[in-house]
C-alpha cells in the first residue's frame, strides 16, 4: 500500500502545524458573523494553543468604535456564543491582541490608514507583515473592497496575504465572473480563500474519509447499485433578521449553489490522486461540470421552489415568510427548493440527485443519503412481499454519523423480514463533539491549504448548473404562482410530485 507520507509534497488536509505570526482583517466588525462565529472560533483556536500568542485581530468597519468597545463586543460574543471565555487571564492577553479600525470600504484613505496601522502592529506584535483579509461584509460590497485592498496594494505580497471571501460569490454565472475578474486583477488564485462553511464540518470531511478509506464501499458507489441518492437540508428557522440579504438572495443562492452543491461533489466525485488542495478540487470540478437539472425545457420536472406561510412550531405561532419584517408582501423569494439533478459521466449516469432544502421545516436536519437498487429476486414472498431497498444514510448534523439500513430476520418462527440499521455515531465513537467549522476553516486558511475552499472555476461552474432555475425564478412573475407550504410541514406538494414522478418518495425524517 502506498501512502502519502511517502510524499511530504502531498499533505494538504492532514497538517498539524502552527500557522506563523499574523494580523487577520475582518472587513464587517460590527456585524453578525464576526461575534457569532469568526471571533470566537479565533478564540477556541487559541485556547487550544493551535494560533501562535501574536495573532492579532484588526476589526474594520464603518462605525467609530474605540479598541475596548471592540473588545467588549467580542467578548461578549464568545460568551454568549461559544463555550465562554474560560480564565479571565487568558482573555485579558487575548483582548490585548485585537483593534479596531473605523473606515468606509469604498473610502481610499481608510485604506492608507489601515495599512499604516497595519504596519506599526507589525512592529508592536511581531506579525511579521503576514495578513488575511476576511471579507465578512455584504457581497454587494466584495468587489470594492477588493478593488480597494488592491488599490492600496495590500495585496501584493502573493506568500504573506490572502484574501478570504464569504458566500454567496457572485449573484449568478456573470456576476461570479466578473468577481473573479476583480479578484485576479489584484491577486493571485492561490491568495484567494472563497469560504463554504459547510465543507469544514467534521461531516463533510468524512464523506472523503468513508469513501476513500474503505474498500467495500466504493464498488457499490455507482450507477450499477444506487438506485437514486437523497441530499436534504433541513432548518428550522425563519428568514430571522436577515430579510435585507435573504430577499436579494433566496434558498437557491442561499443553500444550493454552494453548501448543497458541495455535499454533491463529495457524494459522487472520483477518488482524487492525493489529499493536496488540487487533486481535490479538480476532482470536485469536474463532477459540478457534468451535473445538470434532469430537465431544462421542462423546469416544473426538475426544479420546485416554494414559500413558507404562517403556521406553527414548537407549539407557538410563526409568521409567514411574506410577513416577516422587512421582507415585500409580494415576495417571490423562495424558503424552499427541491431538484432533481443529473451527473452526466460514466458512474452516475442515469442516477437522479434529488435535493431539498428549506427554512421552517419541521426538524434541522442535513443528510446525504443512497438508496440501493432492489434486490433482483425476492424469495421471501410468503413474509413481508416486499424489502425495503438498503439505504446508506451520512448524517451531517444533528447525530452526527453514519448508518446503514439493511433488512433482517425477525425473532420468531416465520421467515419475516424487518428494516434494521447498523449506525455509527461521532459522539459515542470518539468521544467528543464534532468541531465547529469556522474553526477548521480559518486555521486551514491561516496555514495556507486552500483545500476545503471553493477554486473560482468550480464556483462558475456550481452557478451554470442553477442558471436555468434562476433565470425563470427572477423573471417578474405573479406572487400566487410560487408553491407555499405551511412553516412547520415538509415540503409543498409540487416537490412531492417531482419526486413521485419516478416512483420515489422524499424520506420521511
Ligand atoms: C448559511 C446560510 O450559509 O448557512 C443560512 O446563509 C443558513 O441561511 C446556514 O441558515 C445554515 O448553516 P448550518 O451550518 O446551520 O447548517
Amino acid at each position: 500500500m502506498v501512502t502519502l507520507l511517502e510524499n511530504p509534497l502531498r499533505v494538504g488536509l492532514r497538517q498539524e502545524r502552527t500557522p506563523e505570526p499574523l494580523i487577520i482583517v475582518i472587513f464587517g466588525a460590527s456585524g453578525d458573523l464576526t461575534q457569532r462565529k469568526l471571533v470566537p472560533a479565533l478564540y477556541h483556536l487559541r485556547q487550544q494553543r493551535r494560533l501562535p500568542p501574536e495573532l492579532t485581530i484588526v476589526g474594520v468597519a464603518r462605525r467609530e468604535w474605540s479598541h475596548d468597545y471592540f473588545r467588549e463586543q467580542m467578548r461578549e460574543g464568545i460568551e454568549q456564543f461559544s463555550d465562554g471565555i474560560g480564565q479571565e487571564e487568558f482573555w485579558q492577553d487575548f483582548a490585548q491582541g485585537l483593534f479596531y479600525c473605523s473606515g468606509n470600504i469604498d473610502d481610499p484613505q481608510g485604506y492608507q490608514k489601515l495599512k499604516e496601522f497595519l504596519s506599526e502592529l507589525d512592529g508592536k506584535r511581531g506579525t511579521l507583515g503576514n495578513r488575511v483579509f476576511y471579507l465578512a461584509v455584504a457581497p454587494k460590497f466584495f468587489a470594492e473592497a477588493i478593488r480597494q485592498l488592491g488599490g492600496a496594494e495590500m495585496l501584493v505580497d502573493p506568500i504573506k496575504t490572502r484574501l478570504v471571501i464569504e458566500k454567496p460569490f457572485g449573484r449568478d454565472l456573470s456576476s461570479a465572473q466578473s468577481l473573479n475578474q476583480v479578484v485576479s486583477k489584484v491577486c493571485k488564485e492561490e491568495q484567494v480563500y472563497r469560504i463554504d462553511h459547510y465543507l469544514g464540518k467534521e461531516t463533510v470531511q468524512n464523506l472523503l474519509v468513508f469513501r476513500f478509506a474503505n474498500a467495500i464501499f466504493e464498488p457499490l458507489w455507482n450507477r450499477q447499485f444506487v438506485d437514486h441518492v437523497q441530499i436534504t437540508v433541513a432548518e428550522t428557522v425563519g428568514v430571522e433578521d436577515r430579510a435585507g440579504y435573504y430577499e436579494t438572495s433566496g434558498a437557491l443562492r442561499d443553500m444550493v449553489q454552494n453548501h448543497i452543491m458541495q455535499l454533491l461533489c463529495l457524494t459522487a466525485m472520483e477518488p482524487p490522486n492525493a489529499l493536496d488542495a488540487d487533486s481535490i478540487r479538480t476532482e470536485k470540478l469536474k463532477v459540478v461540470q457534468a451535473t445538470r437539472l434532469a430537465d431544462v425545457h421542462n423546469l416544473e420536472l426538475s426544479a420546485i421552489r416554494g414559500q413558507y406561510t404562517k403556521g406553527w412550531m414548537k407549539g407557538k405561532p410563526v409568521p409567514g415568510y411574506r410577513e416577516e419584517p422587512g421582507v415585500d408582501p409580494n415576495s417571490t423569494t423562495p424558503t424552499y427548493v427541491a431538484m432533481k439533478l443529473l451527473v452526466d459521466n460514466w458512474r452516475w449516469q442515469g442516477v437522479p440527485f434529488y435535493l431539498r432544502t428549506g427554512k421552517r421545516l419541521p426538524k434541522k436536519v442535513s443528510e446525504i443519503s443512497s438508496q440501493f437498487r432492489e434486490v433482483p429476486f425476492l424469495i421471501f414472498q410468503s413474509a413481508t412481499q416486499q424489502a425495503s431497498p438498503n439505504v446508506l444514510t451520512m448524517r451531517i448534523q444533528p447525530n452526527e454519523g453514519i448508518s446503514m439500513r439493511f433488512e433482517a430476520k425477525m425473532p420468531g418462527p416465520a421467515l419475516r423480514t424487518r428494516s434494521v440499521d447498523m449506525d455509527f455515531r461521532y459522539g459515542s465513537a470518539f468521544g467528543v463533539s464534532t468541531g465547529d467549522a469556522y474553526d477548521r476553516l480559518l486555521l486551514d486558511c491561516m496555514m495556507g491549504d486552500p483545500t476545503l475552499f471553493t477554486r473560482s472555476d468550480e464556483v462558475e461552474a456550481a452557478w451554470r448548473v442553477v442558471t436555468p432555475a434562476l433565470t425563470v425564478w427572477e423573471a417578474p412573475t405573479d406572487p400566487a404562482s410560487v408553491p407555499l407550504y405551511e412553516a412547520g410541514t415538509w415540503e409543498p406538494a409540487e416537490a412531492e410530485r417531482l419526486i413521485n414522478q419516478d416512483g420515489h418518495r422524499w424520506r420521511r425524517l
